[in-house]
Parts: structure tokens; C-alpha cells; sequence
């Protein structure tokens, strides 16, 4: 599939977005885990998250899906059933490292298996913690990369600092965690996502959070069943709220939308950027809090990015980076290396896209540094099979002048099936909607310490 964009009239609109994506992943396997039936609404029916779900299945857990975003979970009390055949993550790095946590934990053997793109990214960071609680995991790919053999069991609780700030390594922890003996306890150089902590909890698990960024799970717990429903993701709401954001008087009301506050930097950005942001939360009741997020358009100034902020909107770089490319002066980029690992590595993808579309665009070994307002005009770019490079190339094209087209755009499945009809919605304006103003304002937030 391509992508065939043309420049964006007034934007108005009001929107809501499927569910998000690192939520449903963790909802599946520890409902999975429970011991009862839960139900999750709202569950992200993407390719990624249905890895996670069919390798669940693989492990004998009994998962309906009457609908393609309700999910009947018949938890089996934290007993798996060894797996016939080998576990296909597809392209999802989050299905691999988290279920490397889970099978660590498991006295059976198992194998996982990535597509070819997952199979060139880096797995060292779950197999030496795990491996220092007693799993035996082997790397079958070159420099510690998939597939991998887990050979688990018998799990001592262990106190890790993370050397790189990921939730994924994190969670892989806290799931093996559950499994071993006495306390197993995570340092992180900076947060990241806790949503593993607060589903554990959620499902009366029980976990200790410290102010040194430091969570520690108890093994042997058996998590509660509960129903489940799960927000919508702000990080597939970020590619339209930026769209707004970059219009001077474009208007965007997202309704239903997680709002946890490890994932919400992507606002203060906006806001620094010159942007009007309000949000409003409407209920914390699953622990995970959502609500409304309003944009209103302003011509945007550069900002920097850094610091601790880089964890908690890791994923909005790709379409910050463009809101950069349209923003007057320098927008730069730094203590992001993490996206040279990510699906793509995402630094050389943006500034190559930028660049093709007419932006003047520096690399740095970790970030870039963009010059704005760059006159984009439309081309012919890549996704490099990332998602969200596709998405945010999609969005590019909203405010370049004539068409753009972004190829091998299939992978936008993976995160966000039916982006291209919202899409549509913004180049569209017949099908417009006006939306209403909400209360609740942020203020912007200062650039972060190096
Ligand atoms: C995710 C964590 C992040 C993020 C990814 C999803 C998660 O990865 O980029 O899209 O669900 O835990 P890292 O933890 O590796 O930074």
C-alpha cells in the first residue's frame, strides 16, 4: 500500500483513536496470567498486538474475540501450557521482550521468532538481566539478535539497574518477576512507561514504587481477574495533534484518550513549541487515567529536546521531528540513540525523508538537529517498513505544496489499522466536524537538564 497525501484545508475536527498499544499488550498477558475470565474493551486489534495475543494462545490460554477490540481472556491462574510449535512475534519488539520475561519464568522450553526487521534488533538487554536470575536464554542471531531459545525456571529475585531507560526491559523483569523467588527490583536511569506496574496492580498485584525511579514486584502473586478497558493511544493521537498543532488556527479535540503521565510529554512540547494545549482527565478509576486533549494551532517556534523527557515521548520523535521541520528556527534532538534501535533506525529515516522533502536537516550520533520553517514540498519517501516513519511522513505531506506519497506503507498496520480513512478526514473538508472547547490547561514545560 502507499500513501497519497495532498495539503491539509482548515483543520477542525473532533477524533477519537484506537487503543493504545503498549496498554493492550500488557492487559492480554496478565489477564492471561489471572485467575478467571476478564474481559478487555477498547483492546488494540493491530498486528503487533495480536502476536502477543496468538502467542498467549499458543501457550494454551483460551482467548475470544467477539469483536475486533473485545478480548474474552480465560486466565489460567499462571499455569502455561508448553508450546507445540515456535512463538512468531512477527515485527512487534515488545511481544519478544516482554514474553522473553514471561517464558523466563516458565520450567518449559520455548523458542521465539521475529520477522526479518525484528530480527536485527537488539535482545542483550533482556537476556543478561533474566540470565542473572537464572534463565538460560541463547541468542540464535548474530550479536545477541533473535531467535531466541528460553530455557527457564526456578527464577531468583534480583535488584537490576537498567543501563538503558526502556519499559520494555523493565516489564520483562517485572513479568519474570511474578515467577521468582522473593523480590525482584528494577532501577531505572530515568522513568519510562510504567503501565506494566499499574496493570499489576490493577490486577491486585503487588508492587513498591520509590522516589529513585526504582519498582520492585513479589514473586509467587497470582493476579486478580478483573475486566479491563483499555484508552485510546496518545501516541496515534500525536500524529493529529501535531497536524493541528503546526496549523495557526487549526483546532483538534481527542476524546478518550489514555493521559498517564509517562506518556504525555509529547503536550508540554507543544506547548513550549507555541501551540494552545488543554487536557482534562475524566476518570482514573482503572488506575490508567483518561480523558480529552485539545490542540489549537499557532505558528510554532524550535525547541530542544533532551534529557528525561526523551523516554516518555520516544515514540512522537518521528512526528516532532516534522512539527520541527515547520517550526521557525532550530529544533534540536539529543539523547535519543534509542531510535537507531527501534524499528528502523529512525534517525537516519527522518533526515533522509525530511531532506528528500526540501528541509535542511544535521544527524547527531544520537538526534538531529533541524533547521525551520523549511518549504516542504511533496515526494516520493520510504517508510522503511516503521510504522510510525510512515505515519509521520502521512502527516508531512499534510503542509508540503502537491502530492506526497509515502511507499511500503503496510506496516501503519502494526500499530494503527485505518490510519489512512482518518487521514482522508483531514485532506477531506466536506466531512469536517466541529468540535466543542473543554476546560483544564497545561502550562508549557521548560527544556529539561542535559
Ligand atoms: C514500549 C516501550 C518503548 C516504545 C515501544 C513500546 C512498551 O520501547 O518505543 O513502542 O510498550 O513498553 P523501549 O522500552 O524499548 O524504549
Amino acid at each position: 500500500m502507499e500513501l497519497r497525501v495532498k495539503r491539509a484545508p482548515r483543520i477542525d475536527l473532533e477524533i477519537t483513536v484506537p487503543g493504545d498499544k503498549s496498554i493492550s499488550h500488557r492487559a492480554v498477558i496478565i489477564a492471561a496470567l489471572s485467575n478467571g475470565v476478564c474481559t478487555l474493551r477498547g483492546f488494540l486489534p493491530s498486528e503487533d498486538c495480536m502476536h502477543t495475543v496468538n502467542a498467549l494462545r499458543t501457550l494454551g490460554v483460551r482467548i475470544e474475540q467477539p469483536e475486533p477490540d473485545t478480548l474474552i481472556v480465560h486466565g489460567k491462574k499462571r499455569v502455561l501450557t508448553p508450546p507445540k510449535k515456535e512463538i512468531d512475534c512477527g515485527n512487534s519488539g515488545t511481544t519478544m521482550r516482554l514474553l522473553a520475561g514471561l517464558l523466563a519464568g516458565q520450567t518449559f522450553e520455548s523458542r521465539l521468532v521475529g520477522d526479518a526487521r525484528l530480527s536485527r534488533r537488539p535482545m542483550d538487554r533482556v537476556i543478561a538481566p533474566l540470565g542473572k536470575m537464572g534463565a538460560n536464554i541463547v541468542a540464535e542471531g548474530p550479536e545477541e539478535t533473535p531467535p531466541l531459545r528460553i530455557h527457564g525456571g526456578s527464577l531468583r529475585g534480583i535488584r537490576y539497574g537498567l543501563p538503558v531507560a526502556s519499559a520494555q526491559v523493565k516489564s520483562a523483569l517485572l513479568l519474570a518477576g511474578l515467577f521468582a523467588k522473593g523480590k525482584t527490583t528494577v532501577e531505572e536511569p530515568v522513568p519510562t512507561r510504567n503501565h506494566t506496574e499499574l496493570m499489576l496492580n490493577y490486577f491486585l498485584v503487588r508492587t513498591v514504587k520509590d522516589e529513585n525511579d526504582t519498582v520492585t514486584v513479589f514473586g509467587d502473586q497470582v493476579p486478580e481477574s478483573r475486566d479491563f478497558t483499555i484508552p485510546g493511544d496518545i501516541s496515534s493521537a500525536a500524529f493529529w495533534l501535531v497536524a493541528a498543532a503546526v496549523q495557526p488556527r487549526g483546532h483538534l479535540l481527542v476524546r478518550d484518550v489514555g493521559l498517564n503521565n509517562t506518556r504525555t510529554a509529547l503536550l508540554g512540547v507543544l506547548l513550549r513549541m507555541g501551540a494552545q494545549v488543554r487536557e482534562a482527565i475524566e476518570d482514573v478509576d482503572q488506575l490508567e487515567p483518561r480523558g480529552i486533549v485539545e490542540v489549537t494551532g499557532f505558528p510554532l517556534k524550535g525547541t530542544v529536546i533532551q534529557g528525561r523527557e526523551v523516554p516518555q515521548l520516544i515514540d512522537e520523535l518521528p512526528i516532532l521531528a516534522v512539527a520541527g521541520a515547520l517550526a521557525d528556527g532550530k529544533t534540536i534532538i539529543r539523547h535519543a540513540g534509542e531510535l537507531r534501535v527501534k524499528e528502523t533506525d529512525r534517525i537516519a529515516a527522518i533526515a533522509h525523508n525530511l531532506r528528500t522533502m526540501g528541509a535542511q536537516v544535521s544527524e547527531l550520533t544520537d538526534g538531529l538537529e533541524i533547521y525551520g520553517p523549511a518549504p516542504l514540498h511533496g515526494a516520493r519517501v520510504a517508510s522503511f517498513g516503521d510504522h510510525r516513519i510512515a505515519m509521520a511522513f502521512g502527516i508531512a505531506g499534510l503542509f508540503a505544496e502537491g502530492e506526497t506519497i509515502v511507499q511500503d506503507a503496510d506496516c501503519i498496520r502494526e500499530s494503527y489499522p485505518r490510519f489512512e480513512t482518518v487521514l482522508e478526514e483531514f485532506t477531506n473538508p466536506k466531512r469536517m466536524q466541529i468540535s466543542t472547547p473543554v476546560i483544564g490547561s497545561l502550562s508549557p514545560a521548560p527544556v529539561e537538564e542535559a
